[in-house]
């Protein structure tokens, strides 16, 4: 993608602007808890004790600078949540966070952060869409020069100026993922980020996400309920889960993903550890 790669212009290297190169900031939980207030009738084995949900517990977990991480972890096991705490958007009961290496609370201005729906604002076009994640401050031509490459990137320069109503989901998708970038994050925080999408698009925004963190190289914090998108994406895959009649859930298992990216999807050491990640997970894998 070499139009997608061009360098800063000589005059915005000057300004040492906000659109500098990005670096790949460092991410960790420190001994995170998060619990909430219970609702009154909620059934047990939630984690519901004394009138608080306890959603997680003790979770420990570093990203090294430039690692894509996956989170999986059963429905309501807390991927959200802990997502939410690493972009500053609740605060933890206990625990800390680090960004960068620095305690963190709060928005932090170094992540930015991706959920399943695209949330566009329907009224703008794409580009605008797209400008809303410059940092504030950023000057008019600079934004601009910003936006349309990472347009490039994302493969919607054709579509700039539609509007979200009149692209399909994976182009949308595609705005948004470009819309996080633009705010040029040293950590990218992203909350299945593909799943509305159909296994073709899937598939292709994958790819798309790894040519992403090869141009522009973040720390990428992914959650997935895809064990083949985590095994094709991470350099580690975390599973978030929970012990019968401990309130709360946390770091069950953490997985060395082998191989370079991009990775070929039929590979037998990956099939292994799907299934080991899988049963991890409490689906039974059947062998032939
Ligand atoms: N603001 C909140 N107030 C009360 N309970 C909450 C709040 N946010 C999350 N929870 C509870 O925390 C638990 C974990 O929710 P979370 O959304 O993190 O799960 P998840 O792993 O992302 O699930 P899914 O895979 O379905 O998206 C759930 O039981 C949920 O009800
Ligand atoms: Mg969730």
């Amino acid at each position: 993608m070499p139009s997608a790669l061009a360098q800063p212009t000589s005059e915005a290297t000057h300004r040492g602007s906000a659109l500098a190169a990005p670096r790949a900031a460092s991410l960790e939980f420190r001994g995170v808890a998060q619990s909430f207030a219970a609702r009154r009738g909620r059934h047990p084995g939630t984690g519901a004790h004394d009138g608080v949900t306890h959603v997680l517990r003790d979770v420990d977990l570093a990203l090294a600078p430039g690692e894509i991480v996956a989170l999986l972890g059963p429905s309501g096991s807390g991927k959200s949540t802990l997502l939410r705490i690493a972009a500053g958007l609740d605060a933890p009961a206990t625990g800390e966070l680090l960004v960068g290496g620095a305690p963190s609370s709060g928005i932090s201005p170094l992540c930015a952060v991706g959920f399943q729906e695209p949330r566009l604002l329907p009224w703008l076009s794409v580009h605008d869409n797209v400008a809303l994640g410059l940092p504030k401050g950023t000057d008019k031509r600079e934004g601009r020069a910003a936006v349309d490459r990472l347009l490039a990137l994302v493969g919607l320069t054709h579509c700039a100026a539609y509007r979200p109503g009149e692209i399909s989901g994976g182009m949308a998708q595609r705005a948004s993922l470009a819309r996080a970038l633009a705010r040029r994050p040293g950590v990218l925080l992203l909350d299945e980020p593909f799943g509305a999408l159909d296994a073709l698009t899937r598939l292709k925004m994958q790819d798309l996400l790894l040519r992403v963190h090869e141009a522009e190289p973040t720390t990428v914090l992914l959650v997935t309920h895809d064990v083949d998108e985590a095994l094709q994406l991470a350099d580690r895959v975390v599973v978030l889960g929970s012990e019968d009649g401990v309130p709360g859930a946390t770091i069950q298992h953490v997985l060395d993903v082998p191989g370079e990216r991009p990775r070929d999807r039929a590979d037998a050491e990956l099939a292994r550890l799907r299934g080991t990640l899988l049963s991890t997970l409490g689906v039974d894998t059947h062998h032939h």
